[in-house]
């Protein structure tokens, strides 16, 4: 479990393994699943509905983020889920998928993390840098080479983000999301080897 300090004024301080700490991240439970879909839907809009709320968005959070999404994510065997929580409440959570592929990524174990949402108050607090922390290890306790990801080309504060922690832009990708297809970014970090 990862500690994360909140410190005099406040903040939760990036490497907290002090005295004082009172957040951390810990794996995801089943009954996390109504919290996260939520948190996920209010980080998802706030991240891409910056034109307002279109059938495509609407359809892609009702399917992605209800409680059973949830649960059934947080079920699944070749996934892995940890969530940054403080004080009883969820600022944030990191979503992993063991053994998914991309074309352009070469790795003969590769894990695909496939959402990292901090909720916007928390931001710039170093969750996120802890979050993505927590789930390079855990990729790589579950065996794996490398963690890849997409990000939305326009979502610059994400590319910067993964830039910062050494992952490599390795090209362009198309997803498609509810019908509709969306230019990404595709980066990539080897975790050993
Ligand atoms: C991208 C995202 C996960 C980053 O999370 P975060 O918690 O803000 O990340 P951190 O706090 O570790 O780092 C963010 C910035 O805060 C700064 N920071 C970190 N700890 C800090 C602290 N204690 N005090 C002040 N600033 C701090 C970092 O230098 C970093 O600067 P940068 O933006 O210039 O790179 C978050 O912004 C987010 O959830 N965005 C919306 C969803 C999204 O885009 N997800 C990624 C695509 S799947």
């Amino acid at each position: 479990m990862d500690k994360i300090r909140k410190t005099r004024s406040g903040r939760l301080a990036k490497h907290g393994f002090g005295r004082d700490m009172s957040a951390h991240i810990r794996i995801a439970i089943r009954s996390d699943a109504l919290c996260l879909g939520v948190l996920a839907t209010q980080v998802f809009l706030d991240t891409y509905a910056t034109s307002g709320i279109r059938a495509a968005i609407a359809a892609e959070v009702v399917a992605s983020f209800s409680t059973q999404a949830m649960e059934a994510c947080i079920g699944r065997h070749d996934g892995y889920i940890g969530v940054a929580e403080h004080a009883g409440h969820l600022l944030g959570f990191v979503q992993l998928a063991f053994g998914a592929r991309h074309d352009l990524v070469a790795s003969s174990a590769p894990a695909e993390l496939e959402r990292l949402y901090v909720q916007a108050p928390f931001t710039g607090q170093g969750i996120g840098a802890a979050l993505l922390r927590h789930a390079e290890q855990a990729a790589a306790t579950r065996g794996s080479a490398d963690l890849w990801l997409t990000a939305w080309e326009h979502n610059r504060r994400a590319l910067r983000f993964y830039v910062r922690h050494d992952y490599r832009d390795l090209g362009v990708t198309d997803i498609e999301l509810q019908g509709e297809r969306h230019r990404n970014r595709v980066l990539a970090k080897r975790l050993r080897g």
